[in-house]
């Protein structure tokens, strides 16, 4: 008996210990769900200081059917949008956001390439991207490949994106998919990004301010 009440305290510090641990537990991986839902979000805050590691080789074919990498665009600014042809309305304003800023820019134009990558390679084939970037800008290129390819991409440049069903679609899905506008340097580097909502002027200003 003596014995047995000289171990309790041991049981009860135990115990604390355990339900501690569960605690810490816990509270780690909830941060790591917060962490995710942050990176799924459509506010196109980044955060820390400085410069986000954003972008990164790729391989992709453009809407001709053309292979081409991130190569190709050396020495031109990129301006590069996510999305897909099927999006209602997001994608759309978006591209027509980036055509505007282009307008804007006047001569400096030719200086920026605009991108359209799809994160729908299975709808989006070089032939329905033909048809769909030529609405928004002559200049404007399309990109699809292999899903595999387009994952790489879209994790290089921190791109959520998700096949989420939709009755109303008819092809029974939708694509879910972060909004934002890079703008990428002549080496490929990131230089900034445009949240949804940016207006052609200011993005025209931002990139003015930027490649000159
Ligand atoms: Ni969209």
């Amino acid at each position: 008996m003596k014995r047995l009440r000289s171990l309790i305290p041991t049981f009860v510090m135990l115990f604390l210990l355990v339900v501690a641990a569960g605690v810490a537990v816990w509270l780690w991986s909830a941060g790591d769900e917060m962490a995710v839902q942050t990176e799924a979000g459509q506010t196109g805050q980044a955060t820390g200081t400085g410069t986000p590691a954003i972008g990164g080789p790729f391989a992709l074919t453009d809407q001709t059917g053309k292979r081409v990498t991130e190569k190709d665009f050396t020495g031109k600014y990129m301006l590069i949008y996510f999305g897909f042809t099927f999006c209602p309305d997001v994608c759309p304003t978006e591209l027509q956001v980036m055509s505007g800023a282009l307008d804007e820019l006047g001569a400096d134009a030719t200086k920026v390439q605009p991108i359209f990558v799809t994160v729908d390679p299975d709808r989006d084939t070089p032939e329905v991207l033909a048809r769909y970037v030529k609405q928004f800008n002559p200049r404007l290129v399309g990109l699809t490949g292999s899903a595999q390819d387009i994952a790489a991409i879209a994790k290089e440049y921190r791109v959520y994106y998700e096949k989420v069903k939709d009755d109303s679609s008819s092809d029974d899905y939708s694509m879910d998919h972060s909004s934002i506008i890079y703008l990428m340097g002549p080496d490929g580097g990131f230089l900034t990004f445009f949240p949804p909502g940016t207006s052609p002027e200011k993005m025209a200003e931002k990139i003015k301010s930027l490649i000159q």
